[in-house]
């Protein structure tokens, strides 16, 4: 692949948490590892009057990089301090700013004279149901084509996240047996141990239903399903998940609340924003058709994990089964922490008499492989770079997604559950065996 040649990278907001903890690190480390050269340049833009000398030792930077690496106050004559740099022959521009604002600073970007040279890189959310997703596309296409809007959805950055395509498409093993055939059920948890923090006023207006369900758990769920694509063109891939997003439906959703959310800083008296939500969904398409799908996430719960299990078909109650206690095969694919993949296995205890036992197989990136998993934003930040947008989100996709869920939005009882544990009865009756993964996890954490 060839480097990165003659590219200005401007982020929007660069004093912000976003820039801080994730982006100007995964910069620095592109250029580290020589992914960017020294005929590129990165601004960081915001409100502030910093000179370029503070806005480095700010961020630490030293060496060369300093030599590539600016400060621009707002978006006003940003254009021209460009030129003043040099010619170049792409200009990304991160908007590390909140969504509210993403309307008026695309205007502004586009006032300035930033055309078809011009990469916009915006992050979830988009919009907030789907009539304002749909709006919020269009005010966007009024100005740039969606060829030039990479919309990030930092789950599709995470490297098993990146893997599910590959497990399923590279591994003949399991193309045939990958429909309602042969599996019985998907189950996808996405776990966090901290409540809302310092974050209550965004989230109140959300909810978990917005926040990790609609983008990120879907995406996963998506990657999953969807059926073969023709080629790894990016937008053969779209076109497959954007397939399963058009015959997905809910079934049933349940929403839950902490205990004490609204005490936390900045959320409205007598609040009914879910911090968990139970939602059961189903593919109405051949290949999934009576399968169904658990989506269960939220905040201060038990522990903290980003799971995928797709459950196999149970044995018939014959030959080693016939007492029925041989557990049905399953995937486990491990997105976060301890990153992996196990399949739950039945195998023979040994000994004289026949007595089975499940067991699995495991694969754990740290054990298998001595590289590094790259950040998500490394990666994406990479691929924009690179012009490649199979790990972007479409804003027809983004729309179809929401078009799903608007239903369930801010809709229903909500139900309280204590701080430190998980809400779902059905988590402990129906779900993956976690014991198996606690100890390893507990190991990460
Ligand atoms: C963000 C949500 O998009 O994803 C947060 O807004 C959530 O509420 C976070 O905590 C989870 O991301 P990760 O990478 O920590 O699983």
């Amino acid at each position: 692949m060839k480097k990165i040649k003659s590219s200005a990278i401007v982020i929007l907001g660069a004093t912000g948490d976003l820039a801080r903890r994730k982006l100007i690190p995964a910069l620095v480390q592109l250029y580290e590892i020589g992914e960017i050269d020294s005929s590129c340049i990165l601004i960081g833009s915001g409100r502030k009057n910093i000179d370029d000398g503070n806005f480095r030792k700010k961020f630490e930077i030293k060496n060369e990089l300093s030599q590539i690496f600016y400060y621009h106050q707002g978006i006003k004559g940003l254009k021209k301090y460009i030129a003043s740099k040099g010619e170049f022959n792409r200009i990304i521009i991160f908007l590390a700013l909140p969504p509210q604002v993403y309307k008026n600073t695309i205007a502004e970007i586009y006032k300035e004279g930033f055309r078809d040279e011009a990469g916009i890189v915006i992050e979830k959310p988009f919009g907030h149901d789907y009539n304002s997703a749909k709006k919020l596309n269009k005010y966007i296409n009024r100005f740039y084509d969606d060829s030039q809007v990479y919309r990030i959805d930092h789950y599709l950055g995470k490297e098993p996240v990146q893997n599910i395509l590959v497990f399923r498409f590279a591994n003949f093993l399991f193309s045939n047996i990958w429909s309602k055939h042969y599996i019985d059920s998907i189950q996808i948890n996405g776990f966090e141990k901290i409540g809302v923090k310092d974050r209550g006023a965004y989230f109140d207006n959300a909810g978990i239903i917005r926040d990790m369900v609609q983008n990120h758990l879907v995406q996963l769920l998506c990657l999953l399903t969807m059926d073969t694509p023709v080629s790894l063109d990016p937008e053969e891939i779209r076109i497959q998940k954007m397939n399963i997003l058009k015959t997905l439906k809910v079934v049933s959703c349940q929403r839950f609340q902490y205990e004490g959310y609204i005490d936390e800083s900045d959320i409205k008296e007598g609040s009914q924003t879910e911090t968990f939500a139970d939602i059961e969904l189903k593919i109405d398409n051949h290949r999934w058709y009576g399968v169904p799908i658990y989506i269960r996430t939220g905040k201060a719960l038990a522990r903290k994990g980003t799971e995928i299990g797709v459950t196999f078909k149970s044995l018939p109650k014959i030959l080693y089964n016939s007492e029925g206690k041989v557990n049905p095969n399953r995937i486990v694919f491990k997105i976060q922490p301890s990153e992996g993949i196990s399949v739950d296995l039945a195998n023979k205890v040994p000994g004289n008499k026949i007595q089975i036992d499940n067991t699995n197989m495991s694969f754990r990136y740290k054990d298998s492989f001595t590289e590094d998993i790259p950040d998500a934003y490394q990666k994406l930040l990479f691929d924009i770079l690179h012009r490649d947008k199979t790990l972007f989100v479409s804003g027809k996709e983004t729309e179809l997604s929401w078009k799903v869920f608007d239903s369930i939005l801010d809709n229903g009882d909500v139900k309280k559950y204590k701080k430190g544990t998980v809400p779902c009865p059905r988590f402990c009756e129906e779900w993956i065996d976690f014991e198996s993964y606690r100890s390893i996890c507990q190991e990460r954490e």
